[in-house]
């Protein structure tokens, strides 16, 4: 399983970064508006400086809905630095430019996925990652791990070579859930990978270690 961060925060990569569990980060617009990014010359800058802290794949998503304009920004984007991957929305012009995007080699992550029909676009259009939203399903009281278990059952079967990025996480149980459903890849925020850590009996467990210890020391 790969690890990427969901943030666009240079301090949680960092932070995050620095753990030596990192494989890649995600963006969206909605992230970068919330570190005050905005202007094309500041949002360049801005992901060239992530590509610097992390070596992985790092998704910079396009705002165009249209083919023309998704190809001409999804290919500043990609000029930005080797690892970046061009994250495309699930609509039909943006099926087109993923088509385009692969043929020309530049790496794609299908984003706002909710259905294995979807899925399967996004794998025909040869989407490096795809990019089903865990916790927006789970928001309308479906269920957003089983899409990610329909998605992986699917891809096996069909030998499909795009990876299942399961993203909208909004918390660790998701992120052993989606681990366990299938999913290629984990991206979420800091504080849930951070989740991961937690267990009272580790605590426990240390307190004594480091009590009996100081006993012994003493
Ligand atoms: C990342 O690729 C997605 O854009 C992100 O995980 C969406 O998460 P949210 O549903 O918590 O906004």
């Amino acid at each position: 399983m790969k690890f990427f961060v969901d943030t666009a925060s240079l301090d949680q990569i960092k932070e995050a970064h620095d753990l030596g569990i990192l494989d890649g980060v995600t963006t969206n617009p909605s992230l970068m508006a919330k570190e005050g990014i905005s202007g094309e010359a500041n949002v360049m800058k801005h992901y060239k400086d992530i590509c610097e802290i992390v070596s992985g794949d790092v998704s910079a998503e396009v705002i165009s809905t249209d083919f023309a304009g998704m190809v001409e920004e999804g290919k500043r984007l990609a000029g930005i630095a080797p690892n970046i991957v061009v994250k495309v929305p699930m609509i039909k012009d943006g099926v087109k430019a993923m088509s385009y995007f692969t043929e020309q080699g530049i790496k794609t992550n299908c984003t706002l996925v909710f259905s294995a029909g979807q899925a399967i676009l996004a794998a025909k259009a040869g989407a490096t990652y795809l990019s089903p939203f865990v916790g927006r399903v789970d928001d309308i009281n479906w269920d957003g791990i089983s899409l990610i278990r329909e998605i992986a059952e699917l891809y096996a079967i069909q030998q499909f070579e795009t990876e299942i990025l399961a993203a909208s996480i909004r918390n660790s149980k998701h992120i052993v859930d989606a681990g366990l459903a299938g999913a290629d890849i984990i991206t979420c925020p800091l504080s849930s990978m951070l989740g991961l850590l937690k267990h009272p009996l580790t605590d426990i467990g240390l307190a004594k270690f480091l009590a009996d210890h100081k006993k012994a020391n003493s």
